[in-house]
């Protein structure tokens, strides 16, 4: 199998700018796979089908085609349209936690990463990389953080781009995405004894991604 690296974690962890840093390194596909549930999030908001709505969930996934193309920027196609902007407003972040909660659309989606890592290797971000898309890879990080210094994070990102949120929404939008995520049946955001836990509060992004680098060119050596 190729180098797979799984990076877990909650949302505002630094995953994915960690993750695009760490696959540039190895020189392998940065597989952002939070992007795929948020294109079938937008697409539910689209048709207007209840985030609640199994049935008619299962239907619209398998029905959309949803492209996800590595690179930098990474792209996302939904049905052929570029919407990789459109999947990062807040609300769409919020329709995506409930759409992935949903079996037959994680059925859909994860064969679908597990194809692109085959392919050619890849560093998958995500919340269940190392325990149901790709368990049998050795090279399993979970990133975590306190819920402020995540809200932080995400609230600032959002400003850069011009977004004016209060913090105190964005705090509790995170504590409710993070247990909807942990909580829900189906591959819940979870780590065991497999994973490397790095506690992203006091580092620096260089730092995150030199400790997971590391580990895995020592490992693959
Ligand atoms: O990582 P990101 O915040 O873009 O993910 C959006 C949502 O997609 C998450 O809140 C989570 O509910 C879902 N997700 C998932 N499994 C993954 C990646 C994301 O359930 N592997």
């Amino acid at each position: 199998m190729p180098l797979i690296v799984a990076i877990d974690g909650p949302s505002g962890v630094g995953k994915t700018t960690a993750s695009k840093l760490v696959a540039r390194e190895l020189n392998l596909p940065h597989i952002d796979t939070g992007a795929m549930y948020r294109a079938i999030g937008l697409a539910a908001t689209r048709a207007g089908v209840a985030v609640r709505d199994a049935q008619a969930l299962e239907e619209l996934a398998l029905r959309s085609d949803i492209e996800f193309i590595p690179g930098d920027p990474p792209r996302v196609l939904l049905d052929g349209e570029d919407v990789t902007r459109e999947i990062r407003t807040p609300d769409i972040s919020m329709a995506a936690s409930h759409v992935s909660a949903v079996p037959a659309v994680r059925r859909i989606l994860v064969r679908k990463q597990q194809e692109l890592g085959r392919r050619n290797g890849g560093v998958l971000e995500g919340r269940d990389i190392g325990t149901k898309v790709f368990p049998e890879t050795p090279y399993k990080f979970f990133l975590d953080a306190s819920p402020e210094v995540r809200a932080h994070r995400r609230h600032a990102e959002l400003s850069a781009k011009g977004e004016t949120v209060a913090f105190e929404t964005v705090l509790a939008d995170s504590v409710q995405r993070d247990k909807q995520d942990s909580t829900r049946a189906d591959s819940p955001l979870m780590h065991d004894e497999t994973y490397t836990v790095i506690d992203t509060s006091s580092l620096t992004i260089p730092e995150v991604v030199d400790a997971i680098v590391k580990s895995v060119r020592e490992r693959e050596s």
